[in-house]
């Protein structure tokens, strides 16, 4: 037996002095249980000892599918991380966010496992304060928002009346549509516009993080507290924008109430309340009745919070506004790339009408500007452009009509027949070729140079209407 996997009957004295030193240590065997697990670890995931030790890893931590276990990698290929953030799930459903260095364990030149050497959770700390002071510039003003629906209008005239209270604001809507565009624009255009504007995501952390985050502590507050002042604190005078805030646990969302009934908080192991004069801006991403209906939310926070209380529209509801949306995006991304991109060619903008945005303005941004980064000379955005996802969803839009030459068959996923593949694309012709007679089959039928009949049979066949 190895020195490694001996090390449950470690002698004593190793034993207390890994339960003695103030980093988290976890090592695992060469397959994957763990056979050391300090007390500081088991403070820093939440976990007892008994339910770690000698269980494989995975049985007892979930990793998501893009972060597998780094203790697991690095016992499978060598790797070696060094004040690497991670984040995963122990069994009882917590997340667990830690700073680790983690690297494999030799034995006469064979690995025999690995070991992972969490840091002091200040440093984590430190670590997500630096992250928020990233994102303490508010760059946008209301200029800047593009759209010109009556839809959007209304929101931002609504938002516009805002600029002239410090009251409390809850925007609501679907990721990408513009939250943190409306929250910077109305901290710009009001009198705080030259106090800080911070904004925190309130899903990104652990609520033991998020409430000294907030807050703030003293020394000795909690292992490894120092004397820091809060979000609050830091963001005095100015805007402090909390994002997701539905993602914030029942009893944090209280102390939220109370620092905005009081205009005061109180920092982690502190005995005085410190006043601040701050304005919240928050956030959902579900519908806020929902969110109470669901208590995801509490009531009493809600009403506090939605004294302003603004709705961002999904794109799919304003869908004119795309045309002057991707205008202003490849115009901007024209400068970006020094590229003279003229426009979306018409057969792209037609697809534009037709999807449904999940991602919102995001989504269009992003497939713009995947769409220039394809482009070799300053040629119109056309379907080849488009990102594989969208275009299996409209496969071969317009098929031979227009440009053959960028005709795209989707080959993967999933495989069709022939005749199935036939079938589709001459159902999708036969629409077109419809819509542009406006429902009239015998123009059509003269267009496709087929008689009216077999039109009416084919339409017929597809189950199709011609008033569609
Ligand atoms: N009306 C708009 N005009 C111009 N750009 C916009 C508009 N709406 C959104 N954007 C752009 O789309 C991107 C996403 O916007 P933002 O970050 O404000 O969305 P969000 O609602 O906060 O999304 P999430 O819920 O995912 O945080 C940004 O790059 C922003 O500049
Ligand atoms: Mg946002």
């Amino acid at each position: 037996m190895s020195h490694i996997t001996s090390i449950p009957h470690l002698p004593e004295i190793y034993r207390q002095l890994l339960d003695a030193v103030d980093v988290g240590i976890h090592a695992i065997n060469s397959e994957g249980e763990s056979i050391i697990y300090n007390r500081k670890m088991s403070e820093i995931e939440d976990m007892a000892r008994e339910d770690v030790l000698y269980k494989n890893i995975t049985d007892i931590f979930l990793f998501t599918s893009e972060e597998e276990s780094r203790l697991l990698k690095a016992l499978s290929d060598g790797s070696v991380h060094h004040n690497a953030k991670q984040t995963y799930f122990n069994f009882k459903g917590q997340e667990i966010t830690t700073v680790n260095d983690t690297f494999p364990l030799f034995d006469k030149g064979k690995r025999i496992g690995a070991v992972e050497i969490a840091k002091d959770i200040t440093k984590l700390e430190r670590l997500t304060r630096a992250n928020s002071r990233d994102k303490q510039e508010a760059r946008f003003t209301f200029d800047q928002i593009i759209g010109e629906t009556f839809a959007i209008q209304e929101v931002i005239d609504n938002a516009k009346r805002a600029t002239r209270t410090a009251s409390s604001v809850l925007i609501y809507g679907e990721t990408g549509t513009g939250k943190e565009l409306f929250a910077q624009s109305i901290h710009n255009g009001s009198e705080r516009a030259s106090r800080p504007f911070i904004s925190q995501n309130c899903a990104a952390l652990p609520d033991s993080l998020i409430e000294g985050i907030l807050f703030g502590s003293v020394k000795g507050a909690f292992t490894g507290a120092t004397d820091h002042p809060g979000l609050f604190e830091q963001a005095d005078g100015g805007t402090l924008m909390l994002d997701e805030i539905n993602s914030l646990s029942t009893s944090l969302q209280a102390k939220l109430l109370r620092a905005l009934q009081e205009k005061s908080i109180r920092r982690i192991g502190d005995t005085k309340n410190r006043s601040v004069d701050v304005r919240i801006i928050a956030t959902v991403n579900e519908d806020p009745i929902v969110s109470l209906e669901k208590n995801h939310l509490r009531e009493d926070l809600y009403y506090r919070l939605s004294v302003v209380s603004i709705v961002v529209p999904p794109l799919r509801q304003r869908k004119e506004d795309i045309f002057i949306l991707s205008d202003h995006f490849i115009k901007k991304y024209n400068e970006r790339f020094q590229l003279n991109v003229p426009r979306i060619a018409d057969e792209v903008q037609h697809l534009f009408q037709k999807y449904d945005w999940p991602g919102n303005v995001r989504e269009l941004e992003h497939m713009i500007e995947g769409a220039m980064n394809l482009i070799h000379f300053d040629e119109e955005i056309d379907y080849s452009h488009l990102p594989i996802h969208v275009r299996t969803k409209f496969p071969v839009h317009n098929p031979v009509a227009h440009k053959p030459e960028s005709l795209v068959i989707p080959l993967s996923p999933p495989a069709k027949t022939l005749q199935t593949y036939m079938n589709e694309v001459e159902k999708i012709y036969l629409e077109e070729m419809l819509q542009r007679h406006k429902g009239n089959v015998t123009q059509a039928a003269v267009e496709l140079g087929i008689s009216r009949q077999s039109l009416q049979y084919r339409m017929k066949k597809f189950e199709m209407d011609s008033k569609r």
